[in-house]
C-alpha cells in the first residue's frame, strides 16, 4: 500500500512539475509575443514634424472637425495652467464628472427627489465664459449611480424617475449643449442576451426599450442637441471587439428602424497598444456601416493606455504618438467623424492614473500634454492627423 501511495505521490509531483513547466512556457511565449508587438509598434525613425503655430482646435476646425477634451471642476478651478491649456487647445469641453448622477465631488442627484446643479452650472459657466462648446456626459449609464439608486428604483417607478431626471437636467441646459451622451455603455455581449445588451439596473427595471425612451425624452427636452449613443471596445481586431461592433450595429439599426431620435455614435477609443491587434480596414468598415445609417460619429474619450509599453519615456512617447496618428488618420478618413475628444488634455489629470496604472508605478503618459502642460509627441501626432484629414463639407 505504501509503495502504491509513493508511486501516486511521485506521479502527481511529476504532473505538477509538468504543468508548472507548461504554464511558465505559455507565460514566456505570451511575454515574447507582447515584446514582439511592442517592437513592431516602435519606429525610431518615425518623426512627428508639424507646421508651427496653430492649436489643436484650430487645426481641427480648418477641416470642419471639433477637437476638445474632458476635464473636471476640481482641476479647472484650482489649476490656472490647466484651465489655460484647455481654453487654448479645445473647441469643446466635456465635464468629466458633473453631468453624471454622481461622480467625484459632483453629486447631481443627492437623493431621489433632489438635484444639486452647483458643479454642472460651474462647468457650463466655464464653457460659456471661454466660448467653448459644451458636451454633456451622461444621462443613462450603469456606473456612477448614487447609492440610493438600486435601493429605490423598481419596475413601477423607474420610467417616472428617468423622465423626471432627463426633463429636469436636459431642460436646464437646453440650447447650450452641443451633444448629449444620452446612453453610455449599454452593450455587453458577454452577458449572453441575443441583442448583446448589458444587464444593467436600467434594463432590469425598464426592459430593452429604456434606450429608446431615454432618447425620446432627451429629444423632447432639448430639440437642438445632437443625441449620441456612446460605448467602448470598438477599435481592435479581436473576437470580443468584433462582437461588440456587431452588437452596436444591431442596436443602432433597431433604434433607427423604430424612428428613435438618435444622431451619432460615440466611440470612446480608450486605446491599448501592445495588447490588441489594430486593423485599420476593419475599423474603417465599421465606421462606414455606421455612417451608412445616416449617423455621425464622434471619437469621445480618446487616450492611449501605456501600461504595456516600455518605461523609457522617449520610446513610450514615440509609440503613443504613433498610435494616436495611426488611429486618427484611419477614423478621420471617414467624413462622418465630426469630433475628436481626448479623455483629458494633460497627463496630470488623466483617469488612466487611477484606472490603469503601470505595474512599475511610473507616471502614465496617455494624453497630448505632459504633467507640466508641455506638448508631447502625442500632441504633434494629433495635429498631423488633423492637418492631413479630408475637409468636411
Ligand atoms: C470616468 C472618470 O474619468 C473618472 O474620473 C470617474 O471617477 C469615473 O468615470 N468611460 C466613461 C467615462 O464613459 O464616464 C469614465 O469616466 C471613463 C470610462
Amino acid at each position: 500500500m505504501n509503495q502504491k501511495r509513493r508511486l501516486i505521490g511521485r506521479r502527481s509531483f511529476l504532473f505538477g512539475l509538468g504543468s508548472l513547466a507548461t504554464m511558465s512556457a505559455v507565460a514566456t511565449s505570451k511575454a515574447a509575443y507582447q515584446n514582439q508587438q511592442i517592437q513592431a509598434l516602435d519606429n525610431p525613425n518615425r518623426n512627428f514634424i508639424i507646421s508651427e503655430g496653430l492649436s489643436l482646435k484650430e487645426r481641427a476646425a480648418k477641416k470642419g472637425i471639433i477637437y476638445g477634451a474632458a476635464a473636471h471642476n476640481i482641476a479647472l478651478s484650482s489649476d490656472a495652467s490647466y484651465a489655460a491649456a484647455i481654453v487654448q487647445n479645445c473647441g469643446v469641453l466635456v465635464p468629466e464628472l458633473e453631468f453624471k448622477w454622481t461622480a467625484g465631488n459632483a453629486t447631481l442627484r443627492p437623493s431621489p427627489d433632489r438635484f444639486d446643479f452647483s458643479k454642472a452650472d460651474w462647468m457650463a459657466n466655464f464653457a460659456k465664459t471661454h466660448s467653448l462648446l459644451l458636451r454633456a456626459h451622461t444621462l443613462v449609464w450603469h456606473d456612477s449611480l448614487p447609492t440610493w439608486f438600486d435601493k429605490t428604483v423598481n419596475s413601477h417607478n423607474a420610467a417616472q424617475l428617468l423622465e423626471n431626471h432627463i426633463q429636469t437636467v436636459v431642460k436646464r441646459y437646453a440650447g447650450k449643449i452641443h451633444s448629449w451622451d444620452v446612453v453610455n455603455e449599454a452593450i455587453q455581449p458577454e452577458d449572453g442576451r441575443n441583442d448583446g445588451l448589458r444587464m444593467t439596473s436600467w434594463l432590469k427595471v425598464l426592459g430593452q426599450n429604456y434606450i429608446d425612451l431615454a432618447f425620446r425624452l432627451t429629444a423632447a427636452a432639448d430639440p437642438k442637441a445632437l443625441l449620441v449613443y456612446n460605448d467602448f471596445g470598438l477599435d481592435y481586431d479581436t473576437p470580443d471587439q468584433e462582437a461588440r461592433r456587431t452588437a452596436v450595429l444591431k442596436l443602432l439599426e433597431r433604434l433607427r428602424t423604430k424612428g428613435t431620435p438618435i444622431h451619432a455614435l460615440g466611440i470612446q477609443a480608450h486605446l491599448s497598444p501592445g495588447e490588441k491587434k489594430f486593423n485599420p480596414s476593419k475599423l474603417r468598415k465599421f465606421l462606414q456601416d455606421v455612417a451608412s445609417m445616416g449617423l455621425k460619429i464622434m471619437i469621445t474619450e480618446m487616450d492611449v493606455v501605456d501600461k504595456k509599453l516600455p518605461i523609457d519615456v522617449k520610446v513610450r512617447d514615440r509609440i503613443i504618438a504613433g498610435v494616436y496618428e495611426d488611429y486618427l488618420s484611419t477614423v478621420l478618413d471617414e467624413k462622418a467623424v465630426i469630433a475628436v475628444i481626448t479623455w483629458g488634455l494633460s497627463d496630470r489629470y488623466s483617469y488612466v492614473n487611477e484606472s490603469q496604472p503601470r505595474s512599475d508605478r511610473a507616471p502614465v503618459r496617455p494624453l497630448p500634454l505632459d504633467a507640466q502642460m508641455q506638448h508631447k509627441l502625442a500632441w504633434n501626432a494629433i495635429a498631423r492627423a488633423f492637418d492631413h484629414a479630408p475637409k468636411r463639407n
